[in-house]
């Protein structure tokens, strides 16, 4: 049913007000298809998900069709593990179903915010993990068009925080459901960042998918702002890839500079690092902030308006650029 004049607040985890001129839950996907055999669809439009990676700067004057299609189903051929899940399932959710199975692959990707649809939209990823490496096919509705789509690996363009649903297809597809292909024969991977080191901490010798499941989520509240105290969206913005040739001149200078190769002529540089130098890390003002443990962690004091975040990201990319010469391009869906 469309709903006039919602608000958005308890839709995105930054929790800035936002009102929406109108409003529809999408429980079944054969509602995408009656919605455009009726009246064509509502224009302009938002998919929204679980609001985790999305800032309101101001109310949205269109229809937010708001995906909650819910349902969990696998099949398993030999050693590997077909899961279907449902664009609006808790991303948290699926990775526990697949964890508490035995099937490895999703275990680096626990706690992450968000629903299922939204996990290929930018390629989700942590702690050594990407979605591109688990990731078999998604169904798609075409709202230019009025039919239902399968999107392969290959055809979706993963990279780093990016897919063609970001790029040539932004604002094109909703995604109903998404199959992702795991293994029973899973190599646990516990290299990055402090997950080994925690489960030491814990005498795990032999981890198991649980084991690391666990230990990322502990890593996780540990680092970054729960959004249901304190507003945020994860990371604002993405780490920079910049050419090896800016990398070394940079590295001269700042020796302690965070950096990871990419390949022979690329590196990434940890934003949080760059932002940290320039003195942001844990600073409020009015309210807005830094989050204390995580410089790319843009956060709301409890009454931020959506464009005040904005303006700070704004304050704090041009601080980036001067001092490094850098630019920081935003994760963060702005609308
Ligand atoms: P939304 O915020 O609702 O939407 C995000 C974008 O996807 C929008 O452009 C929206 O239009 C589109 N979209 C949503 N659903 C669909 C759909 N069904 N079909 C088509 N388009 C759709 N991300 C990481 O990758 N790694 C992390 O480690 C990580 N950590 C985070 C930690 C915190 C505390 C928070 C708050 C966020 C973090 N994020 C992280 C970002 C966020 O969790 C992901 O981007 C997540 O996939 C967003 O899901 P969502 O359902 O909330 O999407
Ligand atoms: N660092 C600092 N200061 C900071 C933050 C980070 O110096 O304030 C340096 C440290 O050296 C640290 C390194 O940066 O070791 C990397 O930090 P971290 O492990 O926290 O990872 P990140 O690069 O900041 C990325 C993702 C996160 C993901 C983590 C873990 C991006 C934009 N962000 O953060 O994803 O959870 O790695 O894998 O790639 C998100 O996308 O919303 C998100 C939270």
């Amino acid at each position: 049913m469309l709903e006039s004049n919602i608000s958005l607040k308890p839709f995105n985890t930054f929790g800035v007000p936002a009102i929406a001129s109108n409003y529809l839950k999408i429980t079944q996907e054969h509602q995408l298809q009656e919605l455009f055999d009726s009246h064509g669809f509502p224009a302009p439009n938002l998919t929204l998900g679980g609001g985790s990676n999305v800032l309101f700067t101001k109310n949205y004057s269109g229809c937010v069709i708001h995906i909650q299609i819910k349902g969990i189903q696998h099949f398993i051929e030999g050693s590997n593990i077909y899961v279907t899940a449902g664009g609006g399932e808790i991303w948290n959710d699926l990775v526990w179903y697949c964890v508490d199975r035995g099937f490895g692959g999703l275990e680096n990707m626990a706690l992450i915010p968000g629903t299922v649809g939204a996990s290929p939209v930018q390629n989700i990823g942590a702690y050594g993990a990407e979605l591109m490496s688990y990731f078999h096919s998604c169904r798609a509705f075409d709202k230019q068009n009025g039919e239902f789509v399968t999107f392969n690996n290959q055809q979706c363009k993963f990279s780093y925080r990016d897919s063609i649903f970001k790029t040539t297809y932004k604002d094109r597809f909703i995604i109903t459901s998404v199959t992702y292909k795991l293994s029973l024969n899973h190599q646990i991977n516990t290299s990055y960042g402090a997950i080994n080191q925690e489960l030491q901490k814990r005498g795990v010798s032999s981890p198991t998918i649980q084991d690391v499941a666990e230990v990322v989520s502990h890593i996780r509240v540990e680092k970054l702002p729960d959004p249901s105290t304190v507003g945020n969206a994860g990371s604002f913005f993405k780490n920079p890839i910049i050419s090896r040739e800016q990398h070394d001149q940079l590295k001269e200078k700042f020796q302690d500079l965070v950096s990871y190769q990419v390949d022979a002529s690329q590196f990434k540089i940890a934003a949080g690092w760059l932002i940290e130098q320039c003195g942001y890390k844990g600073k409020t003002f009015g309210q807005v902030g830094v989050w204390k443990n995580q410089a790319l962690v843009l956060v709301n004091q409890g009454q931020a308006k959506g464009i005040e975040i904005y303006q700070l990201s704004e304050e704090i990319a041009q601080s980036v650029y001067n001092k490094f010469n850098i630019t920081l391009e935003r994760e963060v869906n702005i609308l």
